[in-house]
């Protein structure tokens, strides 16, 4: 490696990766080490201009060790999940040539090489929006690219799956099935793309960022109380879950919303109630996410068909996907008048991404929201309750793409010079 006499040199790439909301759910694995599911789940890409992440990753022969920085902070990479997904990396990787620097790196280089690793979510880490399966997937994308990884996106799903389950299904945008795979060394456990983000353009998604006092059990520790106790979670993971995927395959092939609605929720609402039979019960949602559940119901019901979606993952968010701009701007107003903001707050920060949405529900300052009518389909005799500040803010989307290299070095987290974060 030309590395050893020139010490100064940095190389760097920086990819930006999106996070993806599951339609049929991942809850339960057969192989804790190699986290290796006990049934096959579907997923929507979401757009990563409003929810991705940013990786800039650095090799240079001055590193002393591997080293993360994750929004500002450094942390730690000892964990085995990071631990997995680095070896996997180094033993794929291939020969690079960097051509302005008059690099040269083997194959064999790379297992004395170290990396530095900078990373920024667009969206509260806290917020409980699968930050580690967008992260995860950035992570092992960007990294390939530096080690000239030849393997597809199928094969890096399988590496990123090691870091965290649902970052495998972020490698392709659009929708994308997570196959569950037979073998023991969880080599056919990868994801594919069922279709692009552009076969299925009119769905717009509204995220209701859910206030919660509750400190909530971590996926990981869930799982494995499910698997341990609930005498639910086998029927749904054998019986229910298969005839599941190849209904949502054949909704998404033929842009069937009715279906796919009716899928999206009765899986959500499954996967919960295997929570519930989990000794001891777990529970995600709260009296808002219930509140907004009963919303949709009741709108979808009086409209008889369905104009929306729900799905809630391990937290009390609601993922609201309708069936098209109309309709989501009628949930908007909906659920800007059940949850009105709090009166400090600004409009701008309440309903923040696709700003387009909230202009077809004809709303342009907070009094717009003050003014807005019950929905019709509230019965005159209950009085039309609000719960005002319930919600922290709405996030509009829809369907994206899967990760890309960012080729502007502006866009780079990582100082050329120093290797340090900028
Ligand atoms: N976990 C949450 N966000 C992450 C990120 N951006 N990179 C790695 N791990 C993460």
């Amino acid at each position: 490696m030309a590395a050893e006499s020139c010490k100064d040199w940095v190389l760097t790439v920086t990819a930006q990766t999106p996070t993806n909301i599951a339609v049929i759910k991942y809850w339960g694995k057969r192989d804790e080490d190699l986290i290796l599911p006990i049934n096959d789940s579907i997923s929507v890409t979401l757009d990563p201009h409003h929810l991705c992440t940013t990786t800039s990753v650095a090799v240079s022969p001055a590193f002393t060790h591997d080293r993360m920085w994750l929004n500002g902070k450094e942390v730690s990479l000892s964990g085995g999940r990071y631990q997995n997904c680095l070896r996997e990396l180094r033993s794929r990787a291939g020969d690079v040539e960097g051509e302005e620097k008059g690099i040269k790196i083997t194959k064999k280089d790379w297992e004395k090489l170290h990396f530095h690793i900078v990373s920024y979510n667009n969206f509260p880490t806290a917020a409980g929006l699968a930050s580690s399966a967008a992260g995860l997937a950035c992570l092992v994308f960007s990294l390939a690219k530096l080690m000239n990884v030849k393997d597809d996106h199928s094969r890096l799903s399988a590496i990123a799956r090691q870091g965290s389950g649902s970052a495998c299904r972020s490698l392709y945008g659009g929708f994308v099935k997570w196959i569950m795979g037979k073998e023991q060394n969880g080599s056919d456990s990868i994801a594919v793309q069922l279709a692009d983000e552009k076969h299925w353009d009119d769905l717009v998604i509204i995220i209701a960022v859910v206030s919660s006092r509750q400190k909530e059990t971590s996926s990981t520790s869930g799982m494995r109380e499910t698997v341990e106790t609930s005498m639910l979670i086998e029927h749904r993971a054998k019986e229910v879950v298969p005839k599941r995927i190849i209904q949502m395959e054949e909704a998404i092939k033929n842009r069937d919303f009715p279906a796919f609605a009716r899928l999206t929720c009765a899986d959500s609402n499954q996967f919960h109630a295997v929570c519930l039979d989990t000794l001891p019960p777990i529970f995600y949602m709260n009296d808002t996410s219930h509140r907004i559940i009963s919303c949709v119901e009741k709108w979808n019901r009086f409209e008889g068909t369905p104009q929306v979606a729900y799905t809630f993952d391990a937290g009390p968010n609601a993922v609201l996907i309708s069936h098209n701009r109309k309709a989501a701007a009628l949930l908007l107003q909906r659920l800007l008048f059940h949850f009105p903001p709090n009166s400090d707050a600004d409009l701008n920060s309440y309903v923040i991404g696709d700003k387009t949405i909230l202009q077809d529900a004809g709303i342009q300052d907070m009094k717009d929201i003050e003014a807005l009518a019950p929905p019709p389909e509230i019965k005159d005799n209950i009085p039309a309750q609000k719960y005002r500040g319930d919600v922290n803010y709405f996030i509009c989307t829809r369907p994206g793409r899967g990760p890309v290299v960012l080729t502007d070095e502006r866009r780079s987290l990582i100082n050329p010079e120093t290797g340090l974060p900028k």
